[in-house]
């Protein structure tokens, strides 16, 4: 408590308002439509880029920061997981939308903490307790409650790659058992938990059992939108950056129904 104190103390001091704590802090996990991919496309070598461009809904606000590689408060912008997701090319994802959204439905919120920790192509078993992932998770959970603040609510966007026939078998337990650790290993028992459920134009059997799962998951703090009617890039995979801002201002709309009981809509 001391050397926090002292820490935040001295942060204050050096860097001004720039790393100043935020108060209602949100994680984001999951796999590459969390990270981000909208705006991407492949350029005249077929290397994958981002074109650069931030609609008035994804843009950034100086109440809205993001949790850095480096454990720092910096003020957020598009690709919010640039330096998280650090293999792939990122873009636009539903984290910004989602923190513009509540402040537009609820100017009085107080300032937004995002903590992006996505990376794209992860099995939910690569989240499991002891992972490097989940490991992580908890460890910037930690570190954005450094100088106060709250966590509010994890975000969370994945299954494709469980939509095997062995893994999809697996995807409730593995799921159940990856929010019940994590809301012990944060101590913060009644976590929301916001999730997307998965679909697409092809989906096979496997993607609407994990789908399933989400959509009905039976838990008070748990709540899942539906990404179904999303559009996509030309790989056919990845939300584009219209279909993000609609996911985005539906987990914003799910929280706010839901989770803010100090700000009735
Ligand atoms: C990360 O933090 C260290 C120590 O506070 C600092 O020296 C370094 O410049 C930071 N790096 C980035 C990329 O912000
Ligand atoms: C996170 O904080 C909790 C409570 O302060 C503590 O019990 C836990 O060991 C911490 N975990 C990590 C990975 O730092
Ligand atoms: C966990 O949280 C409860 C209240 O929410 C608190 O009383 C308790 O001290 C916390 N435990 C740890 C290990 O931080
Ligand atoms: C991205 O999300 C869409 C909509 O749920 C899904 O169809 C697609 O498989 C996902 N892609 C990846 C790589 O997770
Ligand atoms: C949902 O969970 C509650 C409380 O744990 C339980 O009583 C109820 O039977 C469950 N419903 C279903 C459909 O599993
Ligand atoms: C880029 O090209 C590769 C190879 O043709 C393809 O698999 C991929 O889906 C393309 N990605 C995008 C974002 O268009």
């Amino acid at each position: 408590m001391f050397l926090s104190v002292f820490f935040c103390l001295t942060l204050i001091a050096n860097v001004k308002a720039e790393r100043s704590q935020p108060k209602n802090i949100f994680l984001l996990g999951g796999q590459s439509n969390m990270s981000g991919r909208g705006g991407n496309y492949n350029d005249t070598n077929n290397i994958v880029r981002w074109n650069g461009k931030i609609p008035p809904e994804c843009a950034s606000n100086k109440n809205i920061h993001r949790l850095n590689a480096n454990k720092t408060w910096v003020p957020a912008h598009e690709p919010l997981h640039q330096d998280i997701d650090v293999l792939k090319t990122c873009g636009i994802g539903p984290g910004m939308p989602f923190a513009n959204e509540i402040l537009a439905k609820v100017p009085t919120f107080g300032s937004i903490g995002l903590v992006p920790c996505a990376i794209g192509g992860t099995r939910i078993a690569m989240w499991g307790r002891g992972t490097v992932l989940y490991n992580r998770l908890v460890d910037r959970a930690n570190a954005s409650l450094n100088c106060g603040g709250k966590i509010r609510a994890l975000l969370w966007f994945q299954g494709e790659s469980d939509t095997s026939k062995e893994d999809s078998k697996l995807y409730k337990s593995r799921l159940e058992n990856f929010i019940n650790n994590l809301r012990q290993d944060l101590n913060i028992s009644e976590l929301p938990v916001i999730m997307v459920g998965i679909c697409s134009a092809d989906q096979g059997p496997y993607m609407n059992l994990i789908r399933s799962i989400q959509l009905n998951y039976n838990d008070t703090n748990v709540r899942t939108v539906d990404a179904m009617g999303s559009t996509f890039l030309a790989d056919h995979k990845h939300l584009d950056t219209k279909s993000q801002i609609r996911v985005g201002q539906k987990l914003a709309a799910a929280f706010l129904s839901s989770f803010d009981g100090l700000h009735p809509k």
